[in-house]
């Protein structure tokens, strides 16, 4: 007998546009990881309404990103594309997660503090934001949640959650859902090399036009001096294996402009494909929709399925 597949899951916020950050750091394992698992990927709308309050901005951003997501490789007939907003039923185990959750516990992720660090002030979407994350993945048996490491903590909540669950009120989890990060790309550096990030404004956008990426490209900080331009290699060994790039980073030696234009045409290699493929989704709304709504309902069928455990542990029904 074959056994089923392990649920993997994850997703990525609409809020600005993607970059190399999030590709290499996240979107690029879920599209290698496709066949291995029964993979689940989707539109955290409920989250991303915890930082952004333009209905414009939101909806045009979902749209975009999921024609990312279709453009660099996540295949609809293998993978279950969904928007959160068309499975509800995350916001109501949510709901029963922060029942059985104390303060000090949710001030403890790294998160809260951060925002609390930056004098914010928390919205309380904010602050319970890791137990709706939490509900994403178990709603769905979540097993493997490849985030980058950021994000491993808010994981390990979710498994917490699920072991305080079942021994509350019985097992409706039967699964601990796990953070996979590959240490490699765990954190990519962006142009000023700190953590690539859309707050920092040092991102290289992955669907910018050439001039945007051209730009993002020339503007990476070198430190004049040094023979190699540390934070040109750091992004340039995603693309290409230490060997190839000892060669040719000692080839240029102090030849930053060089090095950048390698680094660009490597880029431009990889984004020009997936480009064209955004370009043919982009051309066919009707096409998107049909993969959403199908995803949204298959999502929605198994939360619903597991709503109805939850409902009858926790003695709602
Ligand atoms: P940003 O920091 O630009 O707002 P997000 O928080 O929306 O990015 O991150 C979306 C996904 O991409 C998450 O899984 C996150 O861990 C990953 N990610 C973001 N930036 C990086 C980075 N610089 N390196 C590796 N992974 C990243
Ligand atoms: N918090 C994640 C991020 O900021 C997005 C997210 C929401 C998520 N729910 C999730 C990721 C469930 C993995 C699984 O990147």
């Amino acid at each position: 007998m074959n056994t089923p597949k392990k649920v993997l899951l994850s997703g990525i916020k609409p809020t600005g546009k993607a970059h190399i950050g999030n590709y290499f750091g996240a979107l690029k394992q879920w599209v290698d990881l496709q066949d291995k698992y029964d993979t689940h990927i989707f539109i955290p709308t409920y989250h991303a309404l915890t930082e952004r309050h333009n209905s414009e901005a939101l909806k045009s951003d979902t749209e975009n990103l999921v024609l990312d997501l279709l453009a660099i490789g996540i295949d609809p007939e293998k993978t279950t594309l969904y928007l959160q907003h068309d499975v509800p039923e995350v916001t109501e185990l949510s709901w029963i997660f922060a029942c059985i959750s104390t303060m000090p516990y949710l001030m403890r992720a790294h998160a809260f503090k951060d925002a609390e660090a930056k004098n914010k002030d928390i919205s309380v979407g904010s602050f319970n934001y890791p137990l709706l994350m939490a509900a994403d993945i178990v709603i769905q048996d979540g097993a493997v949640v490849p985030v980058g490491r950021d994000q491993q903590q808010h994981v390990e909540i979710a498994r917490e959650l699920v072991r305080k669950f079942n021994t509350t009120f019985g097992e409706a989890f039967p699964v601990e859902p796990e953070a996979l990060i590959l240490d490699t790309v765990a954190v990519v550096p962006g142009t000023d090399g700190q953590k690539m990030s859309k707050s920092y404004g040092n991102t290289i956008p992955l669907f910018g036009t050439d001039e945007e990426i051209k730009k993002a490209v020339m503007s990476i900080v070198t430190d004049s001096g040094s023979e190699i331009p540390t934070n040109v290699y750091a992004i340039h060994k995603l693309f290409r294996s230490e060997q190839e790039l000892k060669k040719l980073y000692e080839e240029n030696k102090g030849k930053y402009k060089n090095l950048k234009d390698a680094l660009l045409a490597d880029i431009l290699a990889m984004v020009t494909p997936m480009r064209a493929r955004r370009e043919a989704f982009a051309k066919n709304p009707n096409l998107v929709s049909e993969i959403l709504k199908k995803g949204g309902e298959k999502a929605k069928a198994k939360a619903v399925e597991k709503m109805k455990l939850v409902r009858e542990k926790t003695g709602l029904v």
